[in-house]
């Protein structure tokens, strides 16, 4: 069973004796690693194809736990009703995925304690959307796997009033901007060498798009910079 570093820091945010839902379960990895180690007494996990739907009922039959892991058809929370669930996991998708399965059932995800947010691109995106919409960032973290860095932002949907954000909280995180673990200052350096490196192909740019992307790319940095200082 492929069950590596990404989501095995995921799994380590799920406190224990939770129902868990897992959005886009694919091989069902996660709810069976939750229940196996004995992190979740249930996991309801959720399928919008029927091939890995198919993946998910047979991996879970081979390890007999049927009566601990119930497998649902269907897109984002529509297969869960409100309240089933205290902690949600939406792992390995595209940011904007993972912000439309939100925005379409925000009379749902209100009552989770946790969201367990890990988008394969496009995070600043997606913690915009959060930061704009009423979710409190609770915890963000780094996982670095098969030469990969692999971002977990948690979220809840806040119920004080929240301070305001600035662009280093849309482009880091209000939480990472803080956190000074290896892993974490490994990947603004790495984010920074990419930022460097399309500055140097930018520069020679004599076009508006370039110099605007310059322009912006050169904010970034600095702004990383500011962050690992
Ligand atoms: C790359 S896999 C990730 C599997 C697992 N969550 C993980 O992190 O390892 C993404 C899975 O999400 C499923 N998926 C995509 N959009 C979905 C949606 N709106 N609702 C439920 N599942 C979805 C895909 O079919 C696919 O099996």
């Amino acid at each position: 069973m492929k069950f590596g570093k990404r989501l095995e820091l995921i799994a380590s945010k799920i406190s224990k004796n939770h129902t868990v839902i897992d959005i886009g379960t694919d091989h069902a990895y996660l709810p069976i690693y939750l229940i196996n180690e004995g992190i979740s007494r249930k996991v309801i996990a959720t399928e919008i194809l029927p091939g890995p739907y198919g993946r998910a009922r047979e991996n879970i039959k081979k390890v007999g736990l049927e009566g601990f892991i119930e497998l649902r058809l269907g897109s984002g929370f529509n297969p869960i009703k409100p309240k089933e669930g205290d902690i949600a996991v939406i792992a390995g998708m595209g940011a904007m995925t993972i912000k439309n399965i939100l925005n379409e059932s925000r009379e749902k995800v209100c009552f989770f304690k946790k969201l367990i947010l890990q988008p394969m691109r496009n995070q600043e995106k997606l913690r915009k959307y959060l930061l704009t919409t009423g979710y409190e960032i609770i915890d963000e973290d780094v996982a670095f796997e098969d030469k990969k860095y692999y971002e977990i932002t948690v979220v809840k949907k806040a119920q004080k009033h929240l301070d305001p954000f600035d662009e280093i909280d849309v482009l880091v995180g209000p939480v990472m901007r803080k956190k000074r673990t290896p892993v974490v200052i490994e990947y603004i350096n790495h984010r920074m060498k990419i930022l460097q490196n399309l500055i140097e192909s930018l520069n020679a740019s004599n076009s508006e798009v370039g110099q605007r992307a310059l322009k912006k790319y050169e904010n970034q940095l600095k702004a990383l910079r500011e962050v690992v200082k």
